[in-house]
């Protein structure tokens, strides 16, 4: 495919999936993001909408390129039918993100027919698959900019060039580019905010695109880091949360400074509270859980992807832990950090996984009573080993495993709720429940959804809650006075 890719995109620079599996031992370069005056005003008096799939990763990407976008003079359009440039930050973690974004284009396809003006562009993850690039390349000419996750601080010259030449420009860099820092932010609250700590991922679990999308693992200075969040400090946030990969690794290509400085350096700021995602169990230091005990904010909330409880289908996955080492750490946070709530993520269907394996799984979970979990289907992705590997299992009984994990993971996130009924807890206000106008939702320390009945003036506190009915996905409650 490579080599028809190259001949189609006649000199742009497309992905490249041999040179994005690539690790070099090179330091990454440093640089402050800067954009040049000749693209200050390009989009004086016209309209963006960026739609974001994907994790908090491309959720925080899209606070930057909304805010370069902004510099470049473009306004925010209210909905994207409004919009004179529409960017997709897409997502290619299964087979259904990939299949969202397609059929999006479908619709914008169908918009450009009779606003023909209208600028359209693909990044985020699926930009940095070569097939996806091959596609756009011989069915989506129409298209007017590709960009990837390692350029977003090239946007303005890729736009300026995409409208100047009035035709398709793609940039997408296979190699993780430099790390930059001050990157304009245009964030979605003014109370909670995310922070990059890391980029990239080096673990290769056998099923993951993203160290292919995303590059090799590189830490922020602790020192740019730790400034972010004391100006957001001053600015007033009550909350940051601090985003990679896997946090845990965080350090490990800086030398003697890792993940459980950097969590108790964040929390000593004195924000009022400091989450992280996502945690890998196999770096999962003792000091970090002691840390994460020891300060008040530094929530109580964690989560630990499993994947599978079945040894065999974990070392079949490249995981790196077994069911007992898993069952250990999660026991000794549980009895280290007081009332601490733990999540986590699990894929059924694996190529291979059998019956016994399935049951491997559930008998974790009934173990762990997860506060809730995110559960997927297996999906081949292009490109990684698990998609080689032999796939036997009916999709009917794949869907039957997700449904069997499905009521188990529900039962004990309605009983770990249950145990909040009449309790008061802390919860940061955040904006008007989508349910109910009179309402105000927000988060308990745990990461609860609280649904509370409370004056919008309260919006950007964090309020004693006294918890009043408790469902399954959220809870009711009331402001203690
Ligand atoms: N870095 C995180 C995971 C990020 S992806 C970690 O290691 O835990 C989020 C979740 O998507 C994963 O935890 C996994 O459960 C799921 N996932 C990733 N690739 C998948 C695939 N090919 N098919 C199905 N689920 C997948
Ligand atoms: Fe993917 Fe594994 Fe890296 Fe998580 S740790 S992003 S699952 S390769
Ligand atoms: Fe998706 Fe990329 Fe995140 S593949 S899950 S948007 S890192």
């Amino acid at each position: 495919m490579l080599s028809s890719l190259r001949e189609m995109s006649d000199k742009m620079l497309v992905p490249d999936s041999t040179l994005e599996r690539k690790r070099t031992r090179n330091l990454v370069n440093i640089r402050k993001y800067n954009i040049d005056d000749e693209y200050k005003n390009i989009g004086k008096g016209k309209s963006y909408f960026v739609k974001t799939y994907g994790c908090q990763m491309n959720v925080h990407d899209s606070e930057n390129i909304k805010a370069i976008l902004e510099e470049m003079g473009f306004n925010e359009a209210s909905d994207m039918e409004k919009a004179d440039l529409i960017l997709l930050n897409t997502c290619a973690i299964r087979e259904n993100a990939h299949n969202k974004v397609f059929g999006m284009l479908g619709r914008i396809k169908h918009m450009k027919a009779s606003r023909p003006d209208i600028k359209v562009g693909i990044c985020g993850c699926m930009a940095q698959e070569e097939g996806v690039v091959s596609e756009i390349l011989s069915h989506y000419r129409w298209l007017d900019l590709v960009f990837g996750t390692h350029n977003i601080d090239r946007l303005p010259a890729v736009l300026y060039k995409a409208l100047n030449n009035k035709k398709l420009e793609v940039e997408v860099y296979s190699c993780e580019g430099d790390l930059i820092e001050d990157m304009p932010v245009k964030r979605d609250s003014k109370y909670k905010a995310w922070v990059n700590i890391m980029y990239g991922c080096d673990k290769f679990c056998t099923y993951c695109i993203v160290p292919f999308t995303r590059g090799k693992q590189r830490s922020r200075r602790p020192h740019d880091i730790l400034s972010e969040v004391k100006k957001l400090k001053e600015d007033g946030y009550q909350e940051v949360t601090l985003l990679g990969q896997n946090v845990n690794a965080y350090g490990k290509d800086l030398g003697n400074y890792d993940m459980s400085n950097l969590l108790e350096d964040v929390a000593k700021i004195g924000i009022p509270r400091v989450r992280f995602v996502t945690s890998h169990p196999w770096d999962f230091t003792d000091e970090m859980v002691d840390i994460i005990a020891k300060y008040d904010n530094i929530m109580p909330y964690i989560h630990l992807p499993l994947q599978s409880g079945s040894d065999r289908v974990l070392k079949l996955m490249g995981r790196r832990y077994t069911k007992e080492s898993y069952l250990k750490l999660f026991d000794r946070i549980k009895n280290t950090v007081p009332n601490v709530s733990i999540t986590t993520d699990i894929i059924v269907g694996f190529p291979g996984e059998t019956l016994e394996d399935f049951e491997d799984t559930l008998d974790v979970v009934r173990h762990c009573e997860y506060d809730s979990a995110f559960t997927f289907i297996f999906s081949p992705r292009e490109g990684t080993p698990a998609a080689k590997m032999k796939d036997e299992i009916s999709l009917k009984e794949k869907e039957d495993r997700l449904h069997r994990l499905n009521d188990l993971i529900n039962k004990y996130s309605n009983k770990s709720n249950q145990k909040y009924l009449n309790k008061v807890v802390p919860v940061l206000l955040e904006e008007v429940s989508l349910k109910n106008d009179d309402m105000v939702m927000g988060y308990t320390e745990t990461m609860k959804l609280v649904n509370v009945k409370a004056s919008k003036d309260l919006i950007g506190k964090i309020v004693n809650v006294k918890i009043t009915d408790v469902k399954t996905w959220s809870m009711d409650g009331a402001i203690c006075e």
